[in-house]
């Protein structure tokens, strides 16, 4: 049930739904050029961990058809150097390194076939990770719906749907699914300050799925838990540790401690290509600070005095304790996440 086209690749053109601009206007955009891609991808034209990593497995594809070398060499050089201007977007995400990976391990493995067939295999590949993660995402639902019962109220953070992926989502993936399933769910958005992905992007996308969906204000998750009406949490991840702790949205953090504190299941949905058993532990995951002009402002309106001191780390690392099961296309860890981790994505 995937009716959101996030992001496709048509005519050697690379075109998004423009998720600045919503919920009020549905505007897509065609890149012609890595670089385009690599812009939208910094400027949050498209987000979500694996949906930036299908753009940028099509920002390369796209560099390679304008690389007009004659040698392997020559030609690989060009490519390490597309992937290094889209890697340098967005540093937490762990799916855009990955993808970005897999299209220079595509280059090495047919280093020996002529330049146009290689850019034909490069494009091969672009829409092999698209379809792969719509794959992921059917299959995370399937695992994960099991977690949800009829009637139940699920809080969920940022977008981790059909928004943030090539296919039905992640966390929302699995709210499809149980809904799918004939579960009647009501589903809670936190607006997800500063840029909104929740108010704006999870309620767009779930009010078209005919989904009922309330949005709340991001202080207001603990009050809704103390008076019992949110029995369940998921959300999405950018980056999991070998250890399950999980970098997301700024915010999840709090949303898992007040889960804890009320004792309410916490899941994470996220395809394996978001773990990343190089780093050991949360701390290792570089943290992306934005704009402050993303604080200070709300959609173009400042809010702040001028010069008042601003953060604006975009993710926090929520702790593996705090995590109930980490819910994958390869099926469900739960702790001890260390060795479960590595079972599913070793
Ligand atoms: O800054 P964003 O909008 O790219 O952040 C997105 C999130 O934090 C999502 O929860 C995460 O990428 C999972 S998306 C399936």
């Amino acid at each position: 049930m995937q009716i959101i086209k996030t992001i496709q690749w048509k005519d050697d053109k690379v075109i998004m739904i423009d998720q600045r601009r919503l919920p009020l206007q549905e505007i897509y955009n065609a890149y012609e050029d890595y670089k385009g891609v690599a812009d939208a991808i910094k400027h949050m034209v498209i987000r979500g961990a694996p949906a930036i990593g299908v753009a940028a497995a099509m920002g390369v594809a796209l560099g390679s058809l304008g690389i007009g070398v004659k040698t392997f060499d020559e030609f690989y050089k060009r490519i390490l150097r597309i992937c290094e201007t889209l890697e340098a977007t967005r540093p937490t995400a762990v799916n855009l390194a990955w993808a970005t990976n897999r299209m220079k391990a595509v280059c090495l493995l047919h280093k020996d076939l002529p330049i146009e067939q290689l850019k034909q295999r490069l494009k091969e590949e672009a829409m092999q990770i698209q379809r792969e993660d719509i794959d992921s995402c059917k299959k995370i639902g399937g695992f994960g719906h099991v977690f949800l019962e009829n009637g139940d109220s699920v809080l969920t953070h940022c977008n981790a749907g059909s928004l943030a992926t090539a296919g039905a989502g992640t966390a929302l993936g699995v709210l499809y699914a149980a809904s799918a399933e004939g579960k009647v769910l009501t589903v809670y958005a936190d607006e997800t300050r500063p840029l909104l992905q929740g108010a704006r992007l999870t309620a767009w996308e779930l009010q078209k799925h005919g989904m009922n969906v309330t949005v709340i204000t991001d202080n207001m998750a603990g009050a809704l838990m103390k008076d019992g009406l949110i029995k369940k949490v998921i959300v999405g991840a950018d980056r999991i540790a070998a250890n399950g702790d999980i970098a997301n949205k700024i915010g999840t953090y709090t949303v898992a401690v007040l889960a804890s504190r009320h004792k309410i299941p916490f899941y994470v949905a996220a395809p394996t290509s978001t773990i990343d058993l190089t780093k050991k532990n949360g701390s290792e995951i570089p943290i992306e600070e934005r704009d402050s002009k993303e604080v200070t402002h709300v959609l173009q309106h400042q809010i702040t005095p001028d010069y008042v001191n601003i953060r604006n780390p975009s993710f926090d690392v929520t702790p593996a304790e705090l995590v109930t099961a980490i819910i994958t296309e390869k099926g469900v860890a739960e702790p001890p996440f260390e060795k479960n981790l590595k079972i599913l994505a070793g």
